[in-house]
């Protein structure tokens, strides 16, 4: 059969070849059999159809195998589209030709399975209409992201992922052996961006983020992927606004290519529209305790970092993903400045995303002030020596910028409505799972 003869299933199923003879190559799906006649739905990366293999329609032992092959084999057929309403998705596939590429063995998956289970079985359960429906939106999700800061002008800059130093504290490091020396993965493009706005000014990356988290919750990963930008000249209220229009950006994408995937994924699409038609509010700290103390009931005492509890009681009082600006200086990294204009603060910046999907954003102006960042560095304990090189940053026509930090996954996992972080990405990376 020649190559230009295999066509998607979503197209049969848009009606583009009602009463053809079609060939589509796939996989089975679900399989039945009742004596005479096999009804099989196939599946490829555009969606699932109902095949009819009727004894007489095709040789004796097309059919045979047909009747044999389980869910999972790998089939090429060709048949007659016809539009049926008692098929599934109104349209069927009489079939004439029915070849089985290789016959299955019994698959490992069937229903209700736990999520350890599907875990261990990843690579044969990335095939599920679930996770291809996400894996879908996240390419669309990555591509908007480079779309959105290409068309702002930004370049894309790559820095290390062997990093000798940290950037978002010590504790969550991955440490590799380096020859005979040790060195980390990175936590951060960051650092690295800072040095590259000096020659390129206005800079985005996507790459892998290694965090060794060690708390199990739903939001972290071990390895994710962290999209980032930095800008020269640019301060904390300026990168605000952008992020806000690159999750908008995001969202009006998903929105035009995803809708049935959306549906699949049981997400409400008016929800999301609203989202991307919608200004966020942007408020502080100190407004966000205010909200938990007279709303909630709950106080918090100043100084402490929102946690998951926290954020989750926020967001009950928001629609749209909201900013929080100003969060107490000594808890933040060491490269956030103060605020000139409440000192115990810093002019910083998270977004979280409403119904409990947390922080999906992490943003800064940068501190300037080389004598201050090293006291923070030290106080952390943490080689000055390995930071001489990013202090000469702000030796050598030291400018204001800032930038931010997104997390792919938790995005990801927002927009496809998931319960866990770890269908966000292919083959999740966390404390206790690592492979396969
Ligand atoms: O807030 P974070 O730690 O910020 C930074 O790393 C900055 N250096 C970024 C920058 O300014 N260029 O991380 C940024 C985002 C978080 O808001 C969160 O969405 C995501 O990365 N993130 C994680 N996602 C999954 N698993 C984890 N363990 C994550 N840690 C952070
Ligand atoms: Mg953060």
């Amino acid at each position: 059969m020649d190559e230009q003869q295999w066509v998607k299933i979503r197209d049969i199923l848009d009606g583009k070849y009602t009463g053809e003879i079609v060939g589509i190559r796939g996989w089975i799906y679900r399989t039945r059999s009742s004596g005479s006649i096999v009804f099989t739905i196939i599946r490829d990366v555009t969606g699932v159809i109902q095949a009819t293999i009727k004894k007489g329609s095709l040789s004796d032992e097309e059919f045979e195998n047909a009747e044999k092959a389980l869910i999972e084999s790998s089939v090429k057929i060709k048949g007659e589209v016809v539009e049926d309403p008692r098929a599934p998705d109104g349209y069927e596939i009489r079939v004439k030709k029915f070849e089985v590429v290789n016959f299955a063995e019994p698959f490992p998956i069937g229903e209700d399975q736990s999520p350890e289970f599907l875990l261990d079985q990843r690579h044969l359960w990335i095939r599920s209409r679930k996770l291809t429906s996400v894996f879908k939106i996240r390419s669309t999700i990555v591509g908007a992201i480079h779309k959105f800061f290409r068309n702002l002008g930004f370049i894309e800059f790559e820095a290390p992922i062997l990093q000798p130093n940290q950037c978002e504290g010590g504790a969550t490091l991955f440490e590799v052996k380096y020859y005979d020396r040790k060195t980390y993965l990175s936590q951060s493009w960051q650092l690295y961006a800072e040095a590259g706005i000096f020659a390129l000014e206005r800079i985005y990356n996507m790459g892998p983020t290694f965090r060794a988290e060690k708390s199990k919750t739903s939001r972290h990963l071990s390895e994710f992927w962290m999209a980032e930008m930095e800008a020269a000249w640019m301060d904390l209220y300026d990168v605000i606004d952008i992020a806000k229009d690159e999750i908008r950006f995001i969202l009006e994408e998903v929105l035009r290519y995803h809708k049935s995937d959306l549906e699949y994924l049981q997400q409400d699409i008016e929800k999301l529209k609203g989202i991307a038609d919608s200004e966020f509010p942007t408020i502080t700290y100190d407004e966000a305790l205010d909200i938990l103390r007279t709303k909630e009931n709950m106080e918090i005492e100043w100084g402490k970092d929102l946690r998951t509890i926290e954020e989750n009681l926020l967001m009950k009082h928001f629609e749209t993903p909201v900013v929080v600006t100003n969060y107490p200086l000594e808890i933040m990294a060491f490269y956030k400045p103060p605020d000139p204009k409440n000192p115990k603060t810093a002019l910083c910046f998270d977004m979280i995303a409403p119904e409990g999907y947390g922080e999906i954003i992490g943003g800064s102006q940068r501190s300037l002030d080389i004598e201050y960042m090293r006291r923070r560095l030290e106080e952390a304990g943490e080689n000055i020596e390995n930071y001489e090189w990013y202090f000469d940053l702000r030796r050598y026509g030291s400018i204001p910028h800032s930038g931010y930090g997104l997390g792919v996954e938790r995005v990801v996992a927002w927009i496809c409505n998931l319960d866990n972080i770890k269908d966000a990405i292919p083959f999740p990376r966390t404390m206790n799972r690592y492979r396969p």
